[in-house]
């Protein structure tokens, strides 16, 4: 037995779809998550095919109308949502027909599926754009209230998550900022660029109706319309921008998420994350997991995946469009998700994550953290080349070893046991917090220079 012919396309076909055709073929399962946009877009185009004489103004008004009706359905959740017409844009079609009878037939004159879906997918990604910035923003000003709380707080700064150099809870913070800060401007930069519309290109070539693309464009607040046609409904840098800046974000958020496992561990004990973010275990009673953490790390995968996946689709298209395109979708609607929570797990950990001031400052204050300010004491105080003062330093470094003490506790006497000319004020500048305050430089870690910052971030984001 044979099915009917498709009532959107079938004039040529004498059988409809087998089964399995229609289940390939189908996006309405996860497109119909783009029908606001593509009620949006109609909506746009019907108005501007009335104002341009192509269609009857009650057509018009009738198409936009009824348009509206489907929208609520839609957001009754009462729309009859089918398989066997494909994708969103011809549910909607179709149910427009249902609601207002003829009109329906004139809304796709000088429009085709190409350009509509082009049209959709954009508002949604820029939608996304939006979205993904603002909670960008709003993960930044935790970041800037942790600063701001612990801006003078010592804790050890790593490179190879060795203990390097003092640095301030502040500072440590404020890194985020500022690499949330670029992922920020990534998106807007992106957002500037997806900003033309497709609306207008029909099928690749234009049409012979004399359309305002100008006025699609502008309805659906597009900076101008896409200037080639064939382009225009083959192009997916949109999404794949989206993609790029949402991986880069993801990744800067995944890099906290392993810091936040690390330091909540016993071992570490930096901060204490709010049972609100954190989960127990069913057999151990003590513990208390940063699963969200772990979580917004390995979730990063998917997002990176996605970008990796479309990539993927397009690499290999001659223009225009090919139905390969039509797999677009999927990839952002799970990044777009994911990238979305994450954030917002991410904003829930930072704000209400406790900081050990106490265990922070120990930390700091082992590993034979403050050697460099001794080397750089020696350089200062006793006129000794830096390569020279380094390696004083490092001889100073075995005798505290060997001693089992760290730098400060050492006597002059087993200092001056390496260099005869090491003096007692060298003391001062073993101690951490002395040496946070002296890397006053700009950019630097002392809490004067991290308060600048702060302010400075303040200002912007207020
Ligand atoms: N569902 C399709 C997609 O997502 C819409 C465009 C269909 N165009 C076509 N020529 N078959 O790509």
């Amino acid at each position: 037995m044979t099915k009917s012919q498709n009532q959107m396309w079938g004039g040529r076909f004498a059988a409809g779809p087998d089964a399995i055709m229609e289940a390939i073929n189908a996006s309405i399962g996860f497109d119909q998550r783009m029908a606001v946009q593509d009620i949006q877009g109609s909506r746009a185009h019907a108005a501007m095919l009335g104002a341009a004489g192509i269609i009857s103004d009650s057509d018009s008004e009738a198409i936009g109308e009824g348009l509206l009706t489907v929208l609520s359905e839609i957001e009754a959740g009462n729309f009859p949502f089918r398989v066997d017409l494909e994708d969103i844009h011809m549910n909607v079609e179709q149910r427009l027909k249902e609601v207002i009878g003829a009109p329906a037939g004139r809304l796709h004159t000088g429009r085709s599926r190409n350009d509509q879906v082009a049209t959709d997918f954009r508002l949604w990604v820029r939608d996304q754009t939006d979205g993904a910035i603002a909670g960008i923003e709003a993960l930044m000003k935790a970041f800037l209230q942790q600063a701001k709380a612990g801006a003078d707080w010592v804790m050890p700064g790593f490179t190879h998550l060795q203990t390097a150099q003092p640095v301030t809870w502040g500072h440590h913070m404020m890194a985020y900022v500022e690499m949330l800060a670029r992922d920020k401007s990534r998106f807007e930069d992106a957002r500037r660029r997806m900003n033309e519309s497709p609306l207008g290109a029909a099928a690749l070539a234009g049409t012979s109706f004399p359309i305002d693309r100008e006025m699609t464009a502008a309805a659906l607040g597009f900076d101008r319309p896409a200037a080639n046609s064939l382009d225009a409904v083959s192009d997916r840098d949109f999404a794949l921008e989206y993609l790029s800046c949402a991986s880069i974000c993801a990744m800067h958020l995944s890099r906290f998420a392993e810091e936040l496992v690390i330091w909540s561990s016993a071992q570490f004990r930096f901060v204490t994350l709010s049972d609100r973010f954190s989960t127990g275990s069913s057999i151990m009673p003590q513990k208390k997991n940063p699963d969200a953490a772990e979580l917004i790390r390995a979730k990063i995968g998917r997002i990176f995946g996605a970008n990796v996946a479309l990539m993927m689709v397009m690499k290999g298209l001659p223009l225009t469009y090919s139905k390969d395109m039509q797999e677009d979708k999927e990839q952002v609607f799970d990044a777009a998700d994911n990238l979305m929570l994450a954030l917002a797990a991410m904003n829930g950990m930072v704000a209400d994550m406790t900081a050990n001031q106490d265990s922070l400052k120990t930390a700091a204050a082992s590993g034979f953290s403050t050697a460099t300010d001794l080397a750089d004491w020696l350089v200062r105080t006793l006129g000794m080349p830096f390569r020279e003062a380094h390696h004083v330093t490092g001889s100073l470094v075995a005798v505290a070893e060997e001693q089992g003490c760290d730098l400060p506790d050492l006597t002059l006497e087993q200092m001056q046991s390496v260099h005869s000319k090491i003096s007692s004020s060298v003391f001062d500048v073993l101690g951490v917090e002395n040496s946070v305050a002296s890397r006053l430089s700009y950019g630097g870690t002392a809490p004067e220079q991290v308060r600048r910052q702060i302010a400075r971030w303040e200002a912007i984001l207020s």
